[in-house]
């Protein structure tokens, strides 16, 4: 019986995808390249260095360590800027009512993001205070397709793999959420989210408890 559901950030909650873009986009012009937005999706749900590393094999650049954490700090500052503006008006649509209905149920609520922002995000758009645990990037070693912040959440929660579901818009995520032994509602398309047990477009119109019975 699932008794506890964890959500990735970007691109479940709130959709911070493209400022991710944008700042990485802004360091590889830098650099004398260009990311195109289907390479960018490769980079959903891939924490910040590794992202920095495919980023970098991708442009043919080779940096020493430090030059790459240089790089690192300067594109989180930037993505600061663009995300400090975020309101609840920038959730996406249908999360709120869907948040509503679970609380209405005794299952638990947990964030599983590899996101090391993910807090202060939270915050912005009001939505901290949803959550019995959050597990963000601060709490982990191994980013996504690796199951530890989904165990971890799942910990958290008092929770064994099997009581859990996860919501997952990206490749590595959902890879995380089956290798962590738990069922993954992918939130995106069925043709990319192959390994998603059922694949929503979003959370929009969505029933909990027929969205459970397919599940269980
Ligand atoms: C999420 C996003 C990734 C991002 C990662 C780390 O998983 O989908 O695109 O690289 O978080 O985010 P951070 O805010 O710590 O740089
Ligand atoms: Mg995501």
């Amino acid at each position: 019986m699932i008794k506890g559901f964890l959500f990735d950030l970007d691109g479940v909650i709130v959709e911070t995808a493209i400022f991710h873009y944008q700042a990485w986009r802004k360091m590889a012009n830098d650099l004398g390249f260009d990311i195109s937005e289907e390479f960018n999706e490769t980079l959903k749900g891939v924490s910040r260095m590794d992202s920095l590393n495919l980023i970098l094999a991708h442009g043919n650049v080779v940096l020493l360590e430090e030059e790459k954490i240089e790089l690192a700090t300067k594109k989180n500052e930037h993505y600061l800027t663009l995300v400090s503006k975020m309101t609840a008006d920038d959730i996406l649509p249908g999360v709120r009512e869907f948040f509503a209905q679970i609380k209405q149920t005794d299952i638990k609520i947990a964030l599983g993001s590899v996101s090391k922002n993910a807090k202060m995000i939270l915050e912005g758009v009001g939505l901290i205070n949803d959550f019995d645990a959050i597990i963000d990037g601060t709490k982990i070693s191994k980013g996504k397709p690796d199951p530890e912040v989904f165990l971890k959440g799942a910990a958290e929660l008092g929770l064994s793999p099997e009581e859990c579901l996860v919501f997952e818009d990206a490749v590595a995520g959902v890879e995380a959420g089956k290798n962590a032994g738990m069922k993954v509602v992918g939130i995106g398309h069925a043709e990319v989210l192959t390994k998603a047990d059922i694949v929503l477009k979003g959370f929009e119109n969505i029933d909990l408890r027929q969205l459970l019975s397919k599940i269980q």
